[in-house]
Parts: structure tokens; sequence; C-alpha cells
């Protein structure tokens, strides 16, 4: 009887893995839809998502979910859905808990890859001295390390970073308050010198 119960169990717990698994899989297919195959963009206005720290990505994900951070309308760039258009506060919208901490997991053990974009080498040097000087202690390797838990910049798309870098100046992004005291210092040659510089990390 004890057997029988727990075999039974058994089989009921595998299903339920393998269900959450295939949703994920099929989650990231919608995902992938716009942010790129195995989450690398290829369009600079969409940030690459693939080995964003797991907890970052999942935090990211509530937020949206709370509509506490600018969710731009955009379009599908790829597979079924291409062309329609959404945002990522209606999307989050509709996950759980559950499947947030899933799909940031998944995207969290895809390898992050550097977008290949222009930069010019001068304004990237002024930005790796900024960097250090303002941003290292907590974007550390020239923001490239994802256990720092402050996401991923160096070899981040252009586009969105200086999207971003909007957000957080008119204050619809919130963002940690030490890290709001540095920005509040930065020119906008400033800013536009570190865009070159995490474009630059290739
Ligand atoms: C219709 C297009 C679209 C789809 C589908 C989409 N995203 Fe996004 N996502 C965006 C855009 C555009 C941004 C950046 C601008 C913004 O914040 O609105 C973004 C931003 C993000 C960010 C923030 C990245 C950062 O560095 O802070 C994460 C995380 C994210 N998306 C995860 C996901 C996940 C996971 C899915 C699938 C469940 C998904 N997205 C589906 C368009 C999309
Ligand atoms: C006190 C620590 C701290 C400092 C200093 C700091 N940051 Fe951050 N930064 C963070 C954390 C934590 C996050 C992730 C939280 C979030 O998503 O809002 C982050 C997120 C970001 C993002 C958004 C990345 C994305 O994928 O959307 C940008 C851009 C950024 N930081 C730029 C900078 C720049 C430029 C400086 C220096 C002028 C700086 N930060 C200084 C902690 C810091």
């Amino acid at each position: 009887m004890k057997f029988a119960t727990s075999a039974v169990l058994g089989v009921l717990l595998s299903f339920a893995a393998s269900s959450v698994l295939a949703s994920v899989s099929a989650t990231a297919e919608m995902c992938n839809g716009c942010h790129g195959s195995a989450g690398v963009s290829e369009w600079t206005d969409m940030p690459t998502i693939a080995g964003i720290d797991a907890f970052v990505h999942s935090d990211a994900l509530f937020v949206y979910r709370d509509e506490a951070r600018p969710c731009a309308k955009s379009e599908y760039r790829q597979g079924d859905k291409c062309g329609e258009a959404t945002t990522m506060c209606a999307i989050a919208k509709n996950m759980s808990d559950a499947e947030i901490e899933a799909i940031a997991e998944h995207y969290a053990a895809l390898p992050f890859v550097p977008a290949n974009q222009e930069f010019d080498a001068e304004l990237a040097k002024t930005g790796e001295e900024v960097h250090s000087r303002e941003c290292s202690r907590c974007h550390s390797a020239g923001g490239s390390d994802p256990a720092d838990e402050a996401s991923i910049l160096a070899g981040q798309w252009m586009g969105y970073l200086e999207a971003t870098f909007a957000a957080y100046a008119s204050g619809e992004r919130e963002q940690p308050k030490k890290m709001k005291d540095k920005m509040e210092t930065l020119s906008g040659d400033d800013v536009k010198a570190l865009l070159h510089y995490y474009a630059s990390q290739q």
C-alpha cells in the first residue's frame, strides 16, 4: 500500500515537473519573439536577457507586473506573433511568482552574448574612466559580472541603455539610492561616453 502510494505520488510529481518544463520552454519561445533566439537580441532597442542573474531578472518582472517601471509598447520581431505589439507590463501581468522564477532561472543559465555594435573609441576611453570612478563599486569588471546582482551593462545594446538612462533621469524608473546619487553627478557628455564604453566591450 505504502509502495503503491509513493509510486502514484512519484508519477504525479514527475508529471508536474515535466509540465513546468514544457511551459517554461513555451514561455521562452514567446519571450524570444522579442528578445531574440536564446534571449540574445539583434536589435538595439531590445535588451539581451540571456545571462542576467536570476534574482535581478525575476525582480525586473515583478516590477513590470506592478507597472512600476516604464514598459514601452513593442512589436514581436520573429516567431508566431511577429508584428503583434504588447508591453512588458502586460506580459508580466499574466505570470505567477513560480512562472517568473522559473523563466528567470532559464535565462540565467544561458550565455550572455555582447552585441556587435559600433562605438567611438575615444569616447569609450573617457567612459571607462567615468565608469571606474562612479560605477565600478557595484558594476564590477566593467559591468560584465552577473554576480553583482546589478544586471549586465558591458555589451548590452546602446539603444536600450540610452532609453534606460533617460528613464532613470526622468524618475520614471526607480533606482537604488546610492546609484541615484552617482547618476546625478553625471553630465550629458559623461552619459554619452559611458554608452560608448559599454558598447565597446564585445
Ligand atoms: C513584445 C516584445 C517583448 C516580449 C514578448 C517580451 N519582452 Fe521583455 N522587454 C521588451 C522591451 C522592449 C524591453 C525594454 C524596454 C521596456 O522596459 O519596456 C524589455 C525588457 C525586459 C527585461 C528587462 C531587462 C533589463 O536588463 O532590465 C526583462 C528581464 C525582460 N524583458 C524579460 C522578458 C521575459 C522573461 C519575457 C517572456 C516572458 C519577455 N521579456 C517578453 C519587449 C518584450
Ligand atoms: C550602490 C550600487 C550601485 C552604483 C554605485 C551604481 N549602480 Fe547601477 N545598478 C545597481 C543595481 C542594484 C541595479 C539593478 C537594479 C535595478 O534594476 O534597478 C543597477 C542597474 C543599472 C542599470 C540598468 C541595467 C538594466 O539592465 O536595465 C544601469 C544602466 C546602471 N545601473 C548604470 C549605472 C551607472 C552608469 C552607474 C555609475 C554612474 C551606476 N549604475 C552605479 C547598483 C548600482
